[in-house]
Order: structure tokens, then sequence, then C-alpha cells
């Protein structure tokens, strides 16, 4: 079905469109941009269990911001949104997005991160051709990616940097790494002005709590177990989301057609150290809790399957051409993470109702607790 309001005074500026935009970087993205006056936003988004409206109530009446439930993968719809109102850009975050669901089932990631790439750059391309010359230069496809593309690190490996080889590992990682070839073969074989950015572990407000960071906070504010998997030494470099958007919006503006950027902000943390870390936080903001302290909480449970064992990002080339930093450190920014899940439980319970009971069944039930996973990392604490 397809849902579309329009804001017909959205100005005269052209206006930018944005793939995903309700789901959790996406509507970070939407809003940060629209707060920053960069001008107005179409999203289009197929709302599906990760795609949230509530995300953007706020800027739902901003005449700025239209909002359109559909499809990436709908040829017809991408092609006339793109006529109707002629971005400057096309921002490209639509994508299944989680590693064990796509363990559990990769049809999904493959019909949207592969094809429905596919579809949006044959769209942009053939929107591209009738550009006038002026346009054509400040037309940009950028393409949201992310650091898994390039596989797991040794302990002593340097950080992945842009020519690092593409080495996926996940059905997830694997759709995005195709998805990423297809636009570079679309930069170089058909011209398209586009730019690809590989990220790192996003966290912060509206992300779902299926991801490692909220889904211990949701758990551990309601007393149940933190799985951990495996010995929990698996190694993440943690960016505070809007540290990504601020990147994007950088990459957007002054980035080069056809180079790719990483983005990442040097917090290296175990998953182990992470959950620690937001165990002391929760028995700090919230002293009254009969779950302190939370740390006794952590279940170490059964692997995933081919869990990559860790990421780091070298981000040397974004921080150098473009100027950017990311402006929170790992504390400020999961310091700020707890307080937004804490002042916003009436989302948290919106969005984990429904389907949400399903997935967590699916997904944990058959994991065991793991005793030598836990002497493992009992001897690292
Ligand atoms: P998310 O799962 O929270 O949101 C994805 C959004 O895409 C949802 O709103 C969903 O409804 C929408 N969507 C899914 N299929 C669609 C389709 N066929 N047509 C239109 N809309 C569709 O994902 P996220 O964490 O916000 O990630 C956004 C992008 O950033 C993804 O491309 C992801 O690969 C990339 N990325 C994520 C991270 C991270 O840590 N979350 C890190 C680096 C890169
Ligand atoms: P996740 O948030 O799913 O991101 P990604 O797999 O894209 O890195 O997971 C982050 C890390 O946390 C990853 O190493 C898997 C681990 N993890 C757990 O230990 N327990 C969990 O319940 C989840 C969801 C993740």
């Amino acid at each position: 079905m397809i849902n579309q309001q329009r804001n017909p005074d959205a100005g005269s500026q052209a206006p930018i469109l944005v793939t995903g935009g309700a789901g959790f970087i996406g509507s970070n993205f939407v809003l940060d941009y629209l707060a920053s006056g960069s001008g107005p936003v179409v999203n289009l988004d197929k709302l599906t269990y990760a795609g949230n409206p509530e995300n953007l109530a706020s800027v739902r009446h901003d005449p700025a911001y239209t909002f359109v439930h559909g499809d990436i993968n709908d040829a017809a719809l991408v092609a006339e949104l793109l006529q109707r109102h002629q971005p400057r850009a096309i921002v490209h975050f639509a994508a299944e997005s989680h590693v064990d669901r796509s363990i559990a089932g990769p049809e999904a990631f493959l019909r949207t991160n592969i094809d429905g790439t596919f579809t949006l750059l044959q769209a942009a391309r053939a929107h591209f051709a009738t550009l006038s010359e002026t346009q054509r230069s400040q037309f940009r496809f950028l393409h949201v990616s992310t650091d898994e593309v390039y596989g797991t690190l040794l302990p002593e490996d340097p950080a992945f940097h842009e020519d690092t080889p593409y080495a996926p590992n996940s059905p997830y990682a694997a759709s995005k790494a195709a998805s990423d070839h297809l636009v570079r073969a679309w930069v170089h074989t058909y011209g398209l002005p586009a730019i690809i950015t590989n990220c790192s572990n996003n966290y912060g407000p509206y992300q779902f709590p299926e991801k490692l960071i909220p889904l211990m906070i949701a758990n551990a504010l309601q007393g149940k177990p933190l799985p951990v998997y495996g010995d929990g030494q698996q190694v993440r470099d943690w960016l505070y989301v809007i540290d990504h958007c601020r990147a994007l919006r950088t990459v957007l503006e002054s980035g080069r057609i056809g180079e790719t950027y990483n983005v990442g902000g040097g917090n290296q943390r175990s998953n182990l150290e992470v959950v620690n870390t937001l165990c002391a936080l929760l028995d700090e903001l919230v002293p009254t809790s009969k779950f302190a302290p939370h740390k006794q909480l952590v279940a170490f449970v059964t692997d995933r399957p081919g869990h990559d064992r860790r990421y780091a990002i070298d981000a040397r080339k974004l921080e150098n051409e473009l100027g950017w930093h990311a402006e929170e450190s790992f504390e400020t920014g999961l310091r700020k993470t707890v307080q937004w899940y804490l002042a916003n439980s009436t989302w948290v319970e919106h969005v984990t109702s429904g389907a949400y009971q399903n997935w967590i069944a699916q997904n944990y039930a058959a994991r065991e607790s793991s005793s030598t996973a836990i002497a493992t990392a009992e001897a690292a604490r």
C-alpha cells in the first residue's frame, strides 16, 4: 500500500530523497538534517518491523518533511518520486540490518539490500539523464553501508581502511557488500555520481531493541537475563548515531564522487565491557532498581554462528580530507543513550509489543547458557 503525505509548501530549495528514514539511523538523520536547516526531506520507507513513524512524530507537520509509505523495490514509485520531487540527492539507508535475522532468514536481505539498491540505482541513473548540466553537477547518490563488508580482524590487525579487501561473513554483510559493488559499478560504468560510506556499529536514540545496546537496556530494566553471545570478547568500534549523521551530511556536501569514506569513532570495546558499562550506568541512574547490581543479570549463551571477532575503523580519510571528527566519546554517548531510553519508556513499550516477542522467542529460546563461555569470560572480567 502506498500512503503519501505530501507537504506542498516545502519551499523552493531542492529536497533530498531519503530511503529507510523511519529506521534507527535514518530517523536520526532526518531529524538532524531538518534541524540543521539543510533543506526539505522526502522519506520513502516500507515500514517493516524496524521502521517506526513515531520516531518522526516531531516533524510530521513540518512543511519541509514529506513521508511516502512504499518499497524501494517498486521501480515505478521510485521513478515517480524522482520525477515529482526533483531531489538534489538520494541518501540510501533502507535495508534489512540485523545479522541474527539474516542468519535466521536471509531472503529478505537479498531482496531489499541487493535488489532494492539495484532498483534505486537504475531509477537514479534514468533520472540523472534528464537533468540539466548544473543539476548534474550537484546530484549525489549517497550509499550508507557498514564496516561488516570487510569481515573480521585479529587482535593485532590494523583497523579497516578504505582499501581493505571485502570479506563479508554473514548474509547481512554479504548483501551489503553486494550493494556496495553495485554502487561502485554504476559510478564506473554509467557515471552515476555516487559515494559510499562504511560505518562502524552505531548506538543512540531510536535503536530497535534487537541490537546489543538497546536490548541490554530494555532487558536490564525488566530484570531479564542479559544474553552475551559466546565469551563476550568480540570487539566492536562504537559510534554515537548523531556523529554518523553529521558525517553523512559532511560527505553529502563535500565528499568526492566515486570515493568511499570509512566512518568510526575509535571506540573499540568488547561486548562484555559494553554490557558491564551499561549495568554500572543503570545502577547509578536507577538507584531504586530492585535488579541492581544489574551485572548479576549477565547470562552467557550459545554464540552466533560465524560470529565476527573484531571490527575497527580507520576514519582518517574522512577526518583529514573533510574535517569530520566524532564529537561524542563512548562514555558521554552511552550515558546520553541510557538517559534517552529511561525517558522514553513508552517508545520502548510500543516497539517491543507484538511481533517483537516472537523474534525474541525465536532468537534466544534455542540458545543454551554456555558454561565454557562463562569460565572464559569470568577469567577476562
Ligand atoms: P534499521 O533496520 O533500523 O532501519 C531500516 C529502515 O529501512 C526501516 O525504517 C525499514 O522500514 C526500512 N526498509 C526496509 N526495507 C525497505 C524497503 N524494501 N523499502 C523501503 N524501506 C525499507 O537500520 P539502521 O540501523 O537504521 O541502518 C540503516 C542503514 O545503515 C542500513 O543500510 C545499514 O546497513 C547501515 N548501517 C547501520 C549500522 C548500525 O550500526 N545500525 C552501521 C553501519 C551502517
Ligand atoms: P549487534 O548489535 O547485533 O550488531 P552487529 O552484529 O551488527 O555487530 O551485535 C553487536 C555485538 O553484540 C555482536 O558481537 C553480537 C553481540 N550480541 C550479543 O552478545 N548478545 C545479543 O543479544 C546481541 C543482539 C548481540
